[in-house]
């Protein structure tokens, strides 16, 4: 495998903001979005148990009731593609087991040498302490699909906008989520930069790396 330089990889995260306007007749080629898909499905999670699902909403129509309920923001409407992040609600023994049957299938092992995982999974996120706090846990899990995309996104020339600017509950409504296992993190818009977005061409705001790196 061929690795990139600190230096390419440096440039494309300096290269990389929050986009404010996308030109809208940007579309990022399809090669180029598999890709990308391909790394929100690679994202790493807590246990690898994936307690998430990517909702890309091409509708026109329904983008514009979300950018509604997304402090109207243009991202919503203007962008190539608009991933909606969404978590699962509650973590149950069938999730689990749905999980332990992919690993068998991929990697060829007894389900039952996998018993142990099993149970270690459940008495934590099922019924353990941390299943009070499930929902957020979850969350959590999507924001590092989140990080992986912008970076992603970055390093193949894509811009991108993370959005939190935008009402989760009326999300799970218009996207039809309410009844269902999963419920909205929050959300990416994908494509290109408007050449009018003064933002591209502003400093990057950051805490000099002596601050926010402690070394011990
Ligand atoms: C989780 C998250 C949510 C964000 N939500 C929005 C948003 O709704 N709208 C927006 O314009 N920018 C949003 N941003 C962009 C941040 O304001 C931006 O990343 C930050 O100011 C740093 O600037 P930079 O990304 O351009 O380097 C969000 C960023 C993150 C990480």
């Amino acid at each position: 495998m061929k690795n990139i330089t600190p230096t390419q990889l440096l440039d494309s995260l300096h290269w990389r903001y929050a986009v404010k306007a996308f030109d809208p007749n940007g579309k990022i080629p399809e090669e180029q979005w598999q890709a990308i898909a391909n790394a929100l499905v690679l994202t790493p999670s807590s246990y690898g148990l994936q307690p998430w699902k990517f909702l890309v909403v091409r509708d026109q129509p329904l983008r514009t009731k979300l950018k509604t309920f997304s402090w109207n923001q243009s991202q919503v409407t203007d962008c190539s593609h608009y991933v909606v992040f969404l978590h699962k609600k509650t973590i149950n023994e069938e999730d689990v087991e749905e999980y332990m049957q992919q690993i068998s299938e991929t990697r060829g092992l007894p389900t039952a040498s996998l018993e142990g995982f099993r149970k270690m999974i459940l008495s934590d996120l099922a019924t353990g302490p941390r299943s009070k706090i499930i929902q957020e846990w979850a969350i959590r899990q999507t924001y590092i699909a989140l990080g992986n995309l912008l970076t992603t996104a970055a390093m193949l020339g894509i811009d991108a906008c993370p959005m939190e600017g935008l009402d989760p509950l009326e999300y799970d409504k218009i996207l039809g989520l309410e009844n269902t296992r999963f419920a909205t993190s929050m959300a990416c818009a994908l494509g290109y930069r408007s050449p009018q977005d003064g933002l591209a061409k502003a400093k990057k705001v950051r805490f000099p790396a002596a601050q926010l790196i402690e070394y011990r």
